[in-house]
């Protein structure tokens, strides 16, 4: 879920609103303001996205130079008006947005029915909203300390904004496991999730930090606390973050727009990073960990999604250039097992938003027996970086597209850069290799500028298999988290099933499926284990399936068999996966397209998946 809050000299609707826009990229089942217009909150909620809301208030009093807004990713009921948030008090003197779960409140819902309380939705989020009413109501205090004193008794995770209709002059927001920041411009502030609404605004911002509650008041500013009453001084950041970042710049759709910018990406994550002329790799944000993360007995990648996908295409690039074991967990799995950790293990956590619940709390069970954790995210201050020991940044910039293009990629090159780097220091990797993977991956963003040319063609194929209702994705060694994530691209954007399978394994079940309607994407680059793929080609072809294969330039023998190919060019067998991987997220977005599916926010997904 996203939240945005304004106070200030503006109207607060417009920025509101433009601050879900970009936030829905969080969640958009339903959405939802609040305004103080000076007599009473206007409360406006609509299932759907930031667009239906505003065409609801078009002709609504929307004035008012203090609102908050809520874009909603359902967890607790579902997503109609009444459940959509902000959510208004028993007296309807507050109301408030949040962003995460309250995991108590059945139990304390049921005290405040005794106490007489009404609840008009089935969420969390009126509970809180009425417990912080009931404390008010009992201790005769201020909002700020009715929220501060109701927030001790809850259990789980939360972002908030409160704002009330007799202070026009005053927001009250807090943390814990959610992200919150406060913008701080000249007689105005801002909260959100993130910083895109805020950055076109102001770039003086405040991390919430978890357990901390903020009281932005326009006379007396900002002062923030901790729930147990501590005074805190705020630490000002500046914003690195460009707003031509979050625009889609003329391309239709952001993930076009990042597919596009992988190039760029890839060369950024990198930049300082090697050094050609001294054969050097450095990481500056682990090196003060170094030695810990070199002689580690095993690595443990955890990680969601896509960034789970580059975990695996990590173990490959770790075992084969650093030699060090390495286990890849679902960050879900993990942290509900008792998961057996050893002094010299390693964590790294793989995050693009860097607010992943299920990641968030794996790395607290890792920390809690004592591993060294090392992040690798893609947003500069979230929580994950922050409650990591070390970590590299991928630089990728804002991805918005929901379904992860150019953050897989950052992430794949970061993981190299990694394994380079120990295996350099443990002498695991012989020195032509190492000045081999250097030179290549120095060029690796040419390659991918030179794929993109292939455009045309993928979307050609595309047409072709664009009714398909199911596919599958072939790959062998560092190639088959490639399929995996080739498959996942499809699935999350066009709704057509798909399957991501090691090439050998087809045969122990996926085979069955195969029929003359069937498309098997098969990445079959000139690598060790080229010949072998080939036969798995052979195989779908004798059962008359249809085959679009990843060959490397030049290749005649894949041709001769393939329906369809789409060359990449050379490069050293480590690096293939981003190559191989562009085409195939082009594949999925013509696909989706086609199909005419909301390829940047597809049905049911959340780029920041904040809750368990
Ligand atoms: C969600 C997104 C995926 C993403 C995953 C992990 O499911 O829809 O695209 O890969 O979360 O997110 P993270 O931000 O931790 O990489």
């Amino acid at each position: 879920c996203g939240i945005v809050a304004y106070i200030g000299h503006r109207d607060a609707y417009p920025v509101v609103i433009k601050g879900l826009q970009r936030l829905e990229y969080r969640g958009y089942d339903s959405a939802g303001v609040a305004l103080n217009c000076g007599e009473e909150l206007n409360l406006y909620k609509k299932q759907g996205k930031v667009a239906e809301l505003e065409a609801y208030a078009k002709d609504l009093d929307t004035s008012g130079n203090i609102g908050i807004g809520h874009t909603r990713w359902a967890t607790h009921g579902e997503p109609n008006d009444v459940n959509a948030h902000p959510h208004p008090s028993g007296n309807g003197k507050f109301a408030l947005v949040h962003n995460g779960i309250i995991e108590n409140y059945a139990v304390i819902k049921e005290e405040l029915v005794k106490r007489g309380h009404v609840f008009q939705s089935e969420t969390d989020t009126e509970v809180l909203m009425h417990l912080i009413e009931d404390v008010m109501d009992k201790q005769k205090c201020n909002l700020f300390t009715a929220v501060r004193i109701a927030l001790n008794e809850v259990v789980g995770a939360y972002a908030i904004v409160v704002i009330s209709k007799d202070n026009k002059n005053e927001l009250i927001a807090a943390r814990k496991s959610s992200p919150l920041v406060i913008g701080i411009g000249k007689n105005e502030y801002f909260c959100a999730s993130d910083a895109t609404p805020i950055v076109e605004y102001t770039k003086n911002v405040v991390y919430l930090d978890d357990g901390e509650i903020a009281k932005i008041n326009l006379q007396e500013g900002l002062k923030l606390k901790t729930i147990k009453n501590q005074e805190i001084t705020p630490y000002v950041q500046e914003l690195e973050l460009k707003l031509e970042a979050l625009e889609k710049g003329g391309y239709d759709h952001f993930m076009l727009k990042e597919i596009y910018e992988q190039p760029r990406s890839i060369h950024d994550c990198m930049r300082g990073r090697i050094n050609l002329e001294d054969q050097l790799v450095s990481l500056g944000g682990i090196l003060e960990y170094k030695d810990q993360i070199v002689n580690a007995n095993r690595i443990i990648f955890v990680a969601c999604g896509t960034s789970w996908h580059a975990g695996l295409v990590g173990e490959y690039l770790f075992e084969e250039l650093a030699r060090t074991p390495v286990e890849v967990e679902y960050a879900s799995e993990f942290r509900y097992r008792n998961p057996v950790i050893n002094e010299g293990d390693v964590v790294i956590a793989i995050s693009q938003s860097g607010e992943t619940a299920d990641t968030l709390a794996a790395i607290e069970l890792a920390k809690s027996k004592g591993a060294l954790i090392v992040g690798i995210c893609n947003v500069v201050g979230s929580s994950i970086s922050r409650a990591t020991h070390c970590g590299s940044y991928t630089h990728a910039g804002p991805e918005i597209g929901v379904a992860s293009t150019k953050a897989f990629t950052a992430q794949v090159t970061v993981l190299t850069l990694m394994a380079l780097m120990i295996g350099r220091e443990k002498d695991t990797i012989s020195n032509e290799r190492f000045t081999r993977l250097l030179i290549d991956l120095h060029n690796i963003p040419d390659k991918v500028e030179s794929v993109l040319k292939s455009d045309a063609k993928i979307q050609h194929i595309a047409d072709i298999y664009k009714d398909a209702p199911n596919a599958l994705y072939l790959g062998r060694g560092i190639n088959f988290p490639v399929a995996l994530e080739g498959a996942l691209k499809l699935k999350e954007i066009s709704y057509i099933h798909a399957e991501g399978y090691p090439a050998a394994e087809m045969k122990h079940g996926p085979i069955a499926l195969i029929d003359e309607e069937m498309p098997t994407v098969v990445i079959a680059t000139k690598d060790a284990s080229y010949e072998k793929v080939v036969s798995n080609i052979q195989e779908v072809k004798a059962r008359k399936g249809k085959v679009i294969a990843i060959v490397t330039k030049g290749d005649s023998v894949v041709s001769g068999i393939a329906d369809h190919v789409v060359e990449i060019p050379k490069t050293d067998d480590l690096l293939v996966p981003l190559i191989a991987t562009i085409p195939l997220q082009l594949l999925s977005y013509h696909i989706a397209v086609m199909r005419g599916c909301n390829v940047d926010q597809p049905r049911n997904l959340a780029k920041s998946v904040t809750v368990e």
